[in-house]
């Protein structure tokens, strides 16, 4: 079975449940005096569950909307993006707070970040990324909210994925080594 794979577990549910709670609870306090404007912004897939359950603790009229973005590889810190799925909410002019499962070279958001502020005209935005890893930054990416940092290791679960699977583990772990040789 799927969880047969995994080596160690690194975050537990429970541990990720109480620190989206805590994160749910800062930016409430840090949004609530800007006119309930706010628009959250994941990034699928992999931001999926720790969407779910951040939103539920920010208690504030806020907005949703999805984009599906992928960094090309291998352009290093030129590196530009690809956008599969655009926001289909009107961010100009508004606070965005964009949530992401990891932050590993930086790429990806420090274009994203580029390309809402200049070309949709938000007011603002900010990152909340469940993991961090900055041993492997290769841009800097300016976070304002974060889960957990971690070494430098490859980890699956709770929206993460190695071949688009595992994604669906309720917690974040560690592959078995043998499995990354497939
Ligand atoms: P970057 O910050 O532009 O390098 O890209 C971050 C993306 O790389 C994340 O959204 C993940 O999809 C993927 N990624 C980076 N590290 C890991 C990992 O340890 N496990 C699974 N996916 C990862």
């Amino acid at each position: 079975m799927m969880r047969d794979d995994v080596k160690k577990v690194l975050f537990t549910e429970q541990e990720i449940t109480e620190r989206c709670r805590q994160l749910g609870k800062q930016i409430t306090e840090d949004y609530k005096d800007r006119g309930n404007d706010l628009l959250i912004v994941g990034i699928l897939k992999g931001s999926l569950p720790f969407f779910a359950e951040l939103i539920k603790y920010i208690d504030l009229y806020v907005d949703i909307d999805f984009m599906i973005v992928s960094s090309y590889e291998g352009t290093e810190s030129s590196g530009s993006i690809k956008i599969s799925h655009d926001l289909g909410t009107e961010a100009e002019g508004r606070d965005l707070l964009v949530v992401e499962d990891i932050v590993d070279t930086g790429l990806t958001l420090s274009n994203l970040t580029e390309y809402l502020l200049s070309e949709k005209k938000a007011r603002s935005v900010e990152i909340v990324t469940l993991l961090n890893k900055p041993s492997r930054r290769l841009e800097e990416v300016n976070i304002k909210y974060c889960g957990f940092e971690i070494e430098n290791e490859f980890v699956i679960g709770y929206g993460l994925d190695f071949n688009q699977k595992y994604r669906n583990l309720p917690y974040i772990g560690v592959l078995k080594e043998e499995l990354y040789q497939h």
